[in-house]
Order: C-alpha cells, then sequence, then structure tokens
C-alpha cells in the first residue's frame, strides 16, 4: 500500500513498547519453555481478581439495564461515592464537582496537559517515570526532565526541583513511583510543596500562571511497612489551589480492565476537563461506574480487600528482594530497593561485561534481557524504557501477574543465572 501521508503528530511518535517484550514472553510460552512475565504494569486475574462484591455490582448494573450514555464526567453517585472513598481512606475534602471521572486515569491525564499547558510550555517530571514523554508529546509541550538518583530512591528533591521552579507551568509527582516502587518520604514531598506554593505566591502576584501539580496517586493504597499515605494537602493546604490529583481503580483494585478512573482537583480546571471530555467520549462504562459507586461505599468490604492485596503483594515482592540481597551478600554486584509501595522492585544488575558459561560477552542491555529470558527464564523491564540511559544496570520487576509459586521458582532460576556468570564483578 502507498505510503500515504499523515500528520506531523503522527509521524513523530514513538514508543519502546514494553508490550514488544512481553510478546517475546508469549511467545517462549507458547512453544512450551516456561518464561515469567515480569514486565507488565498489569495483574493476572487468576492469581488478583476483582473483588468479588464489585464483580457482582457490575453485572448487576448490567442486568439492571444501565446501558445508555453515562453523565458527561462521572455519574453524580459515583462522584458522591469517590468524594466519601477518599475522605475515609485519605482525608481529601473534595465535593462531587471538583472530581471528573472517565474510562481510566489515562484520557484524565491527556485532559489536565491540555486544560493547563500551551504548546511549548514546559512540565517537569523526573526519570525514571512512567509514560510522561508520550502525554507531553501529544500536548506538545516542551519537557523538563530531573533524572534523579538510586541514593534517593529514585525519587525528586527540593534541591533537584529548585533550579528549574520558575521554567515550567506543571509538574508529575508520582508517589508510589512507578517504575521504582518507592515513596516520597514526608519531609521532602513538604519541601517540594512548599518550594511550589512560595514560587506561585509571586506568580499570582505577577499574574502569571501557576506551577500546577498533577499528582499521580493511583498506587496510594499499596503502601508497605511502617510506612503510610500522606495527605500531601495536609502538608501545605495552600497547594490545595494548584494540585490535580489522579487516581482510579485500576491498580489499588486490580481492576487494570474495568477502566474507571478519576481525577480531583480545583473547579475550573474539573470542568474545563469536563468540557473537553464530552468531545472525546472517554467515559467509564455505566453499569462500571455504577458497580463502583456500589462497591466503594462499603468502607470496611474495601480495607478487607487491600489489606489481604497489599499482603499478597508485598508477599512476593519480598521474595525477589530478598533473593537479590542473598546475592549481593554473597558478594555479586547486583542490589535491590527495599519494596515501599506499588506493585514494583528496583533491581540492579551490574554485569555489563560479564561472559556467560558458553562465554558470551553480555555488552549491552539487550544482551543481559536476552540472558534473563534464556537462563532466569524471566521478562524484566530495563529502566531504560522509563527515560534513564541505555546504559542503566537497573530494571523494573513488576508482581502482579505471577504466584507464590512462580515468585520462589523464578527467584531460584534468577539466583542461578546470576552465579553461573564466569567473571562477574564482586562489590
Ligand atoms: C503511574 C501511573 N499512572 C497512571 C496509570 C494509568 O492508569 P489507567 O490504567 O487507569 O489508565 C498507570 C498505569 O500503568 C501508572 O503506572
Amino acid at each position: 500500500m502507498a505510503n500515504l501521508k499523515l500528520s506531523k503528530l503522527a509521524e513523530g511518535l514513538t514508543s519502546r513498547s514494553i508490550s514488544k517484550l512481553s510478546e517475546k514472553v508469549d511467545k517462549r510460552n507458547e512453544q512450551g519453555e516456561k518464561t515469567f512475565n515480569f514486565t507488565l504494569g498489569d495483574f493476572a486475574p487468576q492469581h488478583f481478581p476483582i473483588p468479588s462484591e464489585l464483580e457482582d455490582e457490575i453485572i448487576a448494573a448490567y442486568k439492571g439495564k444501565h446501558t445508555n450514555y453515562p453523565y458527561v464526567g462521572g455519574m453524580e453517585e459515583l462522584r458522591i461515592a469517590i468524594a466519601k472513598h477518599i475522605k475515609f481512606h485519605g482525608q481529601f475534602d473534595y465535593q462531587p464537582d471538583e472530581i471528573i471521572v472517565s474510562s481510566g486515569a489515562r484520557p484524565l491525564i491527556y485532559l489536565l496537559f491540555k486544560a493547563i499547558v500551551d504548546p511549548g510550555e514546559k512540565i517537569i517530571y523526573t526519570v525514571p517515570s512512567w509514560n510522561n514523554q508520550y502525554f507531553i508529546y501529544l500536548a506538545n509541550a516542551t519537557p523538563l526532565i530531573i533524572t534523579t538518583k538510586p541514593e534517593n530512591n529514585f525519587l525528586i528533591t527540593a534541591e533537584e526541583l529548585k533550579p528549574h521552579i520558575k521554567e515550567a507551568v506543571l509538574i508529575n509527582i508520582n508517589t508510589p513511583l512507578n517504575p521504582s516502587g518507592t515513596i516520597l518520604e514526608q519531609n521532602t514531598l513538604k519541601d517540594i510543596l512548599d518550594l511550589i506554593v512560595a514560587e506561585n505566591e509571586i506568580r499570582i502576584q505577577n499574574q502569571q500562571k501557576p506551577l500546577y501539580v498533577f499528582f499521580d496517586i493511583i498506587y496510594w493504597f499499596l503502601i508497605y511497612n511502617d510506612n503510610e499515605y500522606i495527605n500531601p494537602i495536609s502538608l501545605n493546604p495552600k497547594i490545595k489551589d494548584y494540585v490535580v490529583f489522579i487516581d482510579g481503580i485500576s491498580k489499588c483494585f486490580a481492576a487494570t480492565g474495568v477502566r474507571v478512573g478519576w481525577a480531583f482537583g480545583p473547579k475550573p480546571i474539573i470542568e474545563t476537563m469536563r468540557s473537553m471530555l464530552a468531545h472525546l467520549g472517554a467515559w467509564a462504562p455505566k453499569p462500571e461506574q455504577i458497580g463502583t459507586a456500589k462497591y466503594l461505599q462499603k468502607q470496611q468490604t474495601v480495607t478487607n480487600f487491600l489489606d489481604k492485596f497489599k499482603k499478597d503483594i508485598f508477599e512476593r515482592l519480598n521474595i525477589f528482594y530478598d533473593t537479590i540481597q542473598n546475592l549481593k551478600r554473597a558478594g555479586y554486584k547486583v542490589d535491590a530497593i527495599e519494596p515501599q509501595g506499588a506493585i514494583y522492585l528496583s533491581i540492579k544488575l551490574d554485569i555489563i561485561g560479564t561472559k556467560t558459561k558458553d562465554n558470551k560477552t553480555l555488552a549491552t542491555v539487550e544482551d543481559i534481557l536476552e540472558y534473563l529470558l534464556d537462563e532466569a527464564k524471566m521478562a524484566l523491564v530495563p529502566f531504560y524504557f522509563f527515560g534513564m540511559e541505555e546504559e542503566s544496570p537497573w530494571f523494573r520487576l513488576s508482581v502482579g501477574t505471577c504466584s507464590i509459586d512462580d515468585a520462589k521458582d523464578a527467584a531460584g532460576f534468577i539466583t542461578k543465572a546470576i552465579e553461573s556468570l564466569k567473571n562477574i564483578p564482586t562489590h
């Protein structure tokens, strides 16, 4: 077929697709080579089904024939339920008309950028992080990238933000962070918010656009050990005028395919996003909205689900964390950051330049990925997919698709794979 001309936007679209890695795993599994897919930020429903009460309520809504257009921006009963849910679990004080619902979180991120950022204006985000570059591209905005450090758990500090604070109109903060599985500590978050509020006091006086915050809390219930979720507004209440939170049921209720996401923030921004959404039509399906509204109202049921869900994810994360720590203690140049949140573990495999038992040198991260597929029977995502430099020795391991037995088997395979490298550097 002739190479038909499309838009410049279309021509410039790129993606480092995790799904391509995932396809490799599927092919191996089809050929009978059992390979673990730890690449996707998703859940295997056989191990992590959605809450059964949520499923029942959605089915009941279909049976009740709630199949016509829902109200644009979310049905009132759902927005009321969300307001109560975020108040009860997180002390967020928002009215139903400060909340917008869509088919998952993604359309809301797109609309938030469109509502705030003019072409060419700067958006600050950190790397490693999830997908910011694509949303920024679609918004025709200019990225302002801050590369974070492993010693800071790949999270931004106020010192790193300070030199750039005057340049941008939007900053993305995501905690717990995809891909690192780490969370911003209270004092650091407070310092960052104080900096933004101080900057905005100057901008408002000068009648300039403020620095808005896109606060991605899609993993906010998935926090482990003694860590607690901190409501950012409690740290500096003045931030409320500038922050839009993005949330939904995708991750915390293992409901990535159900497609119910929401945002809450200042009414003028939410209303603008609602007007845009009316034309996109990216609404959550009506039965899913009704089901989610009914489910979220059952606070004890929700808490019980989350307690068990968190425990199950944390157990898997720890199997891998302990495995990598054992290898580290044995002297191998590997490391992992203690799991704090989300469904991810950051693993460092400092093995470029080592030789396999067949004398093949692992010269690049691509070689390491192939080696892991062959010998450790697993696929991980290198941090360069999340914006880090190509040589970064860090990888994301996602546990949403595995059983405990899978995790134990895979931990055994990775141990053997590292131990069988020939000239592996040691600490
Ligand atoms: C940090 C973060 N925000 C938002 C999303 C998007 O969520 P949804 O599937 O509801 O669009 C994801 C999905 O991977 C994510 O990791």
